[in-house]
């Protein structure tokens, strides 16, 4: 067994996971301060995209959701223009941007997180993070390919970690 630990097995191993910035989140205007959010935190954006998703992407990406009453709605939203995609990596990130996110439904997500501070509405939640590190593999999965991902160091690394 090679137990050789390289750049590249570090990469690896760091926790991974989606964040979504929605449809209503880009039409008002909210893209930088949500970054900024994520960025203030200390998380690291390793790719990054706007894109309109295909009825296909809407389907994969919440493949746990296409049989539920609310499925129709939330896919008619997320199809209704651009939303941007972010893969973010670091420590513990998937609780993290959960606890930046706030929760799902908007008016009861704390003030102070994303959907608390913007939304008001359960479907037009502002974003979509994922709920477990397996699932965000899945979920970036669907998004983004190998060479979407870019590979660094951030400089305040040793200070965030
Ligand atoms: P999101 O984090 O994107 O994951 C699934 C989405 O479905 C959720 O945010 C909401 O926008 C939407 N949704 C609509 N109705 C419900 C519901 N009853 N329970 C959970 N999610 C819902």
């Amino acid at each position: 067994m090679n137990l050789e630990v390289t750049e590249e097995s570090c990469e690896k191993m760091t926790e991974k996971t989606l964040l979504v910035i929605k449809p209503d989140a880009v039409q008002r205007g909210l893209i930088g301060e949500i970054i900024s959010r994520i960025e203030r935190k200390g998380l690291k954006l390793n790719a990054l995209k706007m894109i309109k998703l295909t009825e296909d992407d809407v389907d994969k990406l919440y493949d746990i959701h296409v049989e539920k009453g609310f499925y129709p709605l939330l896919k008619s939203f997320i199809l209704s223009g651009p939303l941007v995609a972010i893969s973010i990596q670091g420590k513990n990130c998937v609780k993290i941007v959960r606890k930046l996110a706030g929760a799902t439904n908007s008016p009861e997500a704390e003030p102070g997180t994303i959907r608390g501070d913007f939304g008001i509405d359960l479907t037009k939640n502002i974003v979509h993070s994922s709920d477990k590190p397996e699932r965000a593999l899945y979920e970036l999965g669907v998004l983004f390919e190998s060479e979407d991902y870019v590979s660094f160091d951030l400089i305040n690394k040793s200070w965030v970690e």
